[in-house]
């Protein structure tokens, strides 16, 4: 399942990880970037691959958000509302975002081209409110600084 180059990868990871369950993020995240997201038989996939069980890799997939447990559009948009960012509107701008491109969170563009998630602090407090998108942190927002950011995206 996966291609031969993260296998490689895999190979070279387990000299430099002591145990098997060290080395379960940096496989889910390969996995990630290869699949999009980490469906349940990634997660099995993943779990044999490591010879530990399912629900300690399910565990892992559940407790971050980071990975994405169903299929996500081209521009994953994850806006903070935690608490610094709430204090200055993330919560307002998660439902502008929402509303500017016609979704609810959680939900994906029609032309599978965005979804928004509402996502837990992700370490940028000083700059709130603030949201990821795909890799790239998009910092001290506001309405207008969201639509033109959404614009230019293609
Ligand atoms: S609360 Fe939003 S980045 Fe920390």
């Amino acid at each position: 399942m996966f291609s031969e180059q993260n296998l490689k990868k895999i190979d070279e990871l387990r000299k430099r990880y002591p145990t098997s369950k060290a080395l379960v993020l940096p496989a889910l995240w390969m996995a990630q970037q290869q699949f999009g997201w980490i469906s349940p038989d990634t997660m099995k996939y993943v779990a044999g691959l490591l010879d530990l069980p399912v629900h300690h890799v399910y565990g892992v997939v559940t407790f971050y958000t980071m990975f994405n447990t169903k299929p996500v559009g081209k521009y994953h948009v994850q806006v903070c509302t935690n608490v610094s960012c709430m204090l200055r509107g993330g919560e307002e701008l998660a439902e502008h975002v929402c509303s500017r491109l016609g979704v609810k969170l959680g939900e994906n563009t029609a032309d599978q081209k965005f979804t928004v998630t509402e996502v837990e602090c992700l370490g940028s407090c000083g700059t709130a409110p603030m949201m990821q998108v795909n890799d790239d942190y998009f910092e001290n927002l506001t309405n207008d600084k969201v639509d033109k950011l959404l614009s230019e995206f293609t």
